[in-house]
């Protein structure tokens, strides 16, 4: 394997290609988050328009597609100058970190923070979780008095917690009185389904917040490739559009926005299932023995510390049953105790659990 992609596997979930697909059969993958409803019918319905809209240059202002996700982000503060486009919530993640020279990131987190952050030279300094996977607070806000932006997850990944509003309010003071920026990345967002979660009302009122987020996740659209960050920090956005490249958004993914983000019967089933699920699964893990701890989560994957087990021998004997699971050591943070499985389905979370107990009973 070369480096670049010993260094992409190294980061990122179960590589479903070299372990399943190109060896010819399917697996089971537990590893990646993506909601298991899958495409919505509304984009399926209306694929011939992308057709029809892939022989010309696509808007180079996006104007139509920033309509659109004005009318589902429903707050009237929000304009097009708060909007920037980007080929999946990666991009936007990247192109932010570049516009400062420090920053804090909250660990263990998706570690494209840190990639982006020392590709960039910016210097980066790491407020880790408590063993609880809270967030200290205290010291976030210490390491950000001497660096420029700070980065965290809401929810977070690995562990799909969520910040607590009031213990982060004198964060969010201290940036707006020195100018400095809060990153927050809600591309998981929707899945933690009461909208006080989310961070799009505090836009109003502070210019220090950047809020990224994606139809990846929740639209269950990875291979699309579209995100979005907003922000009243005009500026800032001006700054990513500068260094973006024109045309990043394609046709497809401008057909996702007009159709999906409208789409409430979808974004109602979603809710239902995860509802359900998210209920369901982490209960089921807490009766396999070898788990040791089943970390609250308010999204559609869950962090697990193992006991007397390693996550790497997990995942071997996983995958000899046709599952990929996502061993959590490489997150920076954590070791190979950890592992994190995404919420599926019922029959295919029934799957997983049971090949758990046929390895609890193999022990
Ligand atoms: C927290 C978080 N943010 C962003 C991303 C990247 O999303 P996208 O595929 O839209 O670039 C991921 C992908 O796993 C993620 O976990």
């Amino acid at each position: 394997m070369d480096k670049q992609n010993e260094k992409i596997n190294s980061v990122h979930g179960g590589d479903i290609y070299s372990d399943g697909i190109f060896k010819g059969y399917e697996l089971l993958d537990f590893s990646s988050n993506i909601n298991p409803i899958g495409i919505s019918n509304s984009f399926k319905e209306n694929i011939l328009e992308g057709i029809k809209n892939a022989e010309l240059y696509p808007d180079i202002h996006y104007r139509e597609l920033k309509a659109n996700l004005i009318h589902y982000l429903n707050k009237a503060y929000i304009t097009k100058e708060n909007i920037v486009l980007g080929n999946g919530a990666a991009e936007i993640i990247d192109l932010v970190i570049s516009c400062f020279k420090s920053i804090t990131i909250a660990v263990p987190s998706f570690a494209e923070y840190e990639i982006d952050a020392k590709k960039w030279g910016c210097e980066v300094k790491f407020s880790t979780r408590s063993d609880t996977m809270e967030l200290v607070y205290d010291d976030i806000l210490n390491k950000f008095k001497t660096t420029d932006a700070v980065i965290i997850g809401n929810p977070n990944n690995p562990d799909g917690s969520l910040i607590d509003k009031e213990k982060f309010m004198p964060i969010i003071k201290y940036a707006e009185e020195t100018g400095k920026t809060i990153i927050i990345d809600e591309a998981f967002i929707e899945f933690a389904y009461s909208g006080a979660n989310s961070y799009i009302s505090e836009l109003k009122e502070y210019k220090c917040i950047f809020i990224i987020r994606a139809l990846t996740k929740f639209f269950g659209m990875p291979g699309i490739r579209f995100g979005y960050g907003i922000s009243k920090d005009n500026a800032l956005i001006s700054e990513i559009i500068r260094k973006q490249n024109p045309w990043n958004i394609n046709c497809f993914a401008e057909l996702a926005v007009k159709y999906v983000l409208r789409d409430e019967g979808y974004i109602n089933k979603s809710r239902e299932w995860i509802k359900e699920e998210i209920n369901y699964l982490p209960k089921a893990l807490e009766k396999i023995s070898f788990i040791q701890k089943v970390y609250p989560t308010n999204c559609n994957f869950i962090l697990c510390k193992l006991k007397n087990f390693n996550g790497s021998r997990l995942y071997n004997l996983c995958l000899e049953k046709g599952i990929v699971i996502r061993k959590a050591s490489n997150f920076r943070g954590l070791d190979d105790n950890f592992v994190r499985f995404a919420i599926k389905d019922r029959d295919k979370n029934n799957k997983l659990v049971e090949a758990l107990k046929d390895i609890e009973e193999a022990l």
